[in-house]
């Protein structure tokens, strides 16, 4: 089988295509990136020598491009990942998101259409989404796979967009769609921008730990790894036309969350305990900031049988190690642009 994963040099991507070259010799897997500053090749080089991956670089909005591929390599599963990613980006470039998140993939469903009309048949059109499309919630409940979609940010009315896309390519035209709607990830090669990498790249360098509003929020943590296993479940034995919620049951308040990893991080960096919380700095909220996410992941536990490997301290044990292991790469990926990107995020906010 020849599968398209797009995204694949991103941060859950690159654990996706790792997973599925390494644990299917006979499938072809091909990694489509157009390499934006959240992409990076580095993330999968362990895998650029190996026989079944390859390479294309390119943009998923671009229709003759993705058309051009789809002859030349003649996919027959698509596992779509790519998409602009961060809640703050959407808010400071909301135009972005809507290219590469809704036209992005309409291109992709419209080519994959055009290429398998007249035989669908073991095609498989797989949408990989988030839980941020359910909105935000109370104190209490979880979002299940009827919660009605509320997405509040750019970013998550973009993800919401391209969801109901794939449904109509799937209702309208027969196409066979899958999508799953996923909770927060932490792990390996995610791009500092993002709460745990970026707060572990700031304790390192002694930076201040930008905590929004209160650090009352609540996220629902799930380490990437699992996602990805959830995912190559679902693609292998889920059904045609199902959604299924992904998730950790592993719900934190944003500070309890900062609290733990800065006492996890004086340990492993042997520096005087108490010491990386003093970093804590409370700065203005962002805007529109969603209070509470969390999965009744119960669908794909009773129907799959998925459920999360780790305990989350352990996932961010070992989270912690991989970053400190690898400190190379946070240097390069913070490098250039990032430094512009920080300035305009984050010293704004200094002073609410
Ligand atoms: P990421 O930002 O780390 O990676 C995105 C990848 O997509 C990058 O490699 C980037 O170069 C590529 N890309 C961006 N625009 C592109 C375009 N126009 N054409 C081709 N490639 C493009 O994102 P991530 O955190 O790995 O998320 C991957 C997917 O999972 C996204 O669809 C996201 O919405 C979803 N998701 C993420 C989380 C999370 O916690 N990170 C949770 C649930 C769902
Ligand atoms: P983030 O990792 O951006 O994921 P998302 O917004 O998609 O859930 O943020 C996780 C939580 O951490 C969210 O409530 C916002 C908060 N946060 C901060 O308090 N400070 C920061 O610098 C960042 C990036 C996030």
């Amino acid at each position: 089988m020849k599968i398209l994963i797009t995204g694949g040099a991103g941060f859950i991507g690159s654990h996706l295509v790792r997973r599925m070259v390494d644990n299917y010799p006979e499938y072809q897997i091909y990694n489509l990136d157009k390499l934006t500053y959240a992409g990076n090749l580095e993330n999968i080089k362990d895998v650029e020598n190996k026989p079944n991956y390859h390479f294309i670089k390119g943009d998923i909005a671009d229709l003759e491009f993705i058309r051009s591929s789809f002859s030349q390599y003649g996919f027959e599963g698509v596992i779509h990942l790519a998409a602009e990613s961060h809640v703050d980006r959407s808010i400071l470039d909301p135009l972005a998101f809507v290219t590469t998140n809704m036209v992005g993939t309409a291109v992709l469903l419209q080519v994959a259409k055009e290429n398998w009309k007249d035989d669908f048949d073991g095609k498989l059109f797989y949408h990989v989404s988030t839980d941020e499309v359910y909105g935000s919630l109370g104190d209490e409940g979880f979002f299940v796979e009827e919660t009605p979609y509320d997405p509040r940010s750019p970013y998550s009315s973009s993800k919401a967009g391209s969801d109901h896309l794939v449904r109509a390519w799937g209702h309208t035209y027969g196409l066979p769609v899958k999508i799953s709607n996923c909770s927060n990830n932490y792990g390996a090669y995610q791009f500092p921008e993002k709460l745990i990498p970026l707060f572990i790249n700031n304790i390192v360098n002694r930076k201040p730990l930008p905590v929004y509003g209160r650090g009352v929020n609540v996220r629902d943590w799930l380490w990437v790894e699992d996602h990805a296993a959830a995912i190559d479940l679902i693609f292998h034995k889920g059904t045609i036309g199902e959604t299924y919620n992904i998730g950790g049951h592993n719900e934190w308040k944003n500070i309890d969350l900062i609290k733990l990893l800065c006492q996890q991080m004086d340990k492993k960096l042997q520096r005087p305990e108490g010491s990386s919380e003093q970093l804590i700095t409370y700065v203005k909220d962002r805007a529109g900031h969603d209070m509470r996410y969390a999965i009744d992941a119960g669908k794909i536990k009773k129907e799959l049988g998925w459920s999360p490997s780790v305990t989350f301290e352990q996932g961010l044990s070992k989270t912690i190690d991989w970053y400190l292991e690898n400190r190379q790469w946070l240097d390069n990926v913070t490098s250039g642009v990032y430094q512009a990107y920080y300035k305009e995020q984050y010293i704004k906010r200094q002073n609410p």
